[in-house]
């Protein structure tokens, strides 16, 4: 749209005013006509709207600046009028543009939409889930604690006293620079979920029922069946009156929850120094049903878990911040199981790594 030159007006009179907006009016029709892109529609509202170089602007000034005083008011009001026109042309030729654009990128519903792959557990959170579950539903309450630990906690108030050798089955990975501190408060990666037990009592008297999920970390090299870190559940159980009894029918009410009702358990002796009795446990083989096979390495039985009943020494450490804690007056057990191996188990996976490679191409067998 070109520049056009101002038209000049015939008279001041109504009829004269009228024929010169009249012939205005046509304009902005004529003009309006192809506003079918947003550049177009943008050109139009600079061509009759422009602030500066605006046609109406230039016209309005012209006229109205030689126009007698009782003429000014009629001429206003057509200038509203056709400004009005305008805007109207605009609005609905905006509209029009960006229905124009909508229809440029409109939607073509025959392609094949976007492929979200749906997310699923990881197996070994899943298989730690249903086996906290099993416990929940025995009324046991689920707890977490810090993965660096203090040798304290990880060590000492589980009785392992300094310098123990039950200490060098654990395979520690320290944190560097802790020297100058109290061997007690030297910060260490939880080589078990144990110190938790310890936690738990300081911060609630008896009784407690609780499973403690969690990661572990040992220094030990990676092999098929072993990883630097890995993952165990914890047990405790404290009252009046707790025996062996009860960690037994425990154990193998929980063992036949979780892998299906005909497996059996049996118990064998033990050490850990913070049990008295300790013992190890076995499942006969959830996946011959004992006749043996692979995955029992034909021997009919599996080794799950260790367990036994809290020593009275725990107790002791634990009576430094909850007096209730008197091994005369209660007594518990406890237990810990390897969620990776269960896990490796139940879904066939023989190496453990595959666990924390985090491969799409191997999680997604378990969507
Ligand atoms: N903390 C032991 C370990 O990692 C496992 C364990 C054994 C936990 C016996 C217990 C228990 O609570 O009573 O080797």
């Amino acid at each position: 749209m070109s520049q056009e030159a101002i038209p000049s007006l015939g008279g001041y009179s109504e009829a004269a005013l009228d024929q010169a907006f009249a012939a205005l009016a046509h304009e902005v029709e004529a003009s309006a006509q192809s506003l079918t892109s947003a550049e177009a529609v943008e050109a139009f509202r600079l061509h009759w709207l422009g602030r500066k170089q605006g046609r109406l602007k230039s016209i309005s000034d012209a006229w109205l600046k030689s126009a007698p005083v009782e003429a000014k008011k009629l001429i206003g009001q057509r200038f509203n009028q056709l400004k009005a026109q305008i805007e109207s042309r605009l609005e609905s030729a905006t509209g029009a543009s960006s229905q124009n654009a909508l229809d440029a990128e409109a939607i073509d519903i025959t392609l094949p939409g976007t492929h979200r792959a749906l997310g699923a557990e990881h197996p070994l959170i899943k298989t730690m889930h249903e086996m906290v579950a099993v416990f929940q539903r025995m009324g046991y309450s689920v707890g977490v604690g810090p993965e660096v630990e203090t040798d304290f906690y990880n060590f000492e108030s589980l009785n392992f006293p300094p310098g123990h050798p039950a200490r060098d089955t654990q395979d520690t990975l320290v944190v560097a620079n802790q020297e100058r501190k109290p061997l007690r408060d030297r910060l260490l990666m939880r080589t078990h979920t144990s110190p938790v037990q310890i936690r738990t009592m300081e911060q609630q008297p008896p009784p407690v029922r609780i499973v403690i999920p969690g990661k572990v970390h040992r220094n030990d090299a990676a092999d098929a069946t072993h990883s630097p870190i890995f993952h165990q559940i914890e047990g405790l159980c404290v009252d009046i009156d707790v025996t062996f009894s009860d960690l037994k029918g425990t154990l193998d009410h929980a063992m036949k929850e979780f892998f299906g009702s005909s497996v059996k358990t049996r118990f064998f002796p033990s050490f850990f120094p913070f049990t008295e009795p300790s013992a190890d446990v076995q499942i006969s083989c959830p996946f011959c049903g004992g006749k043996g096979c692979r995955k029992c390495k034909h021997s009919g039985w599996i080794e799950l878990l260790g367990c036994g009943m809290v020593d009275p020494a725990v107790f002791g450490f634990v009576q430094q911040k909850q007096p209730a804690y008197d091994p005369k007056k209660i007594s518990g057990f406890a237990f810990g199981m390897g969620v990776d191996r269960i896990a490796m188990m139940k879904y066939g996976i023989s190496d453990i790594s595959l666990l924390y490679s985090g491969d799409a191409r191997f999680l997604e067998q378990f969507a």
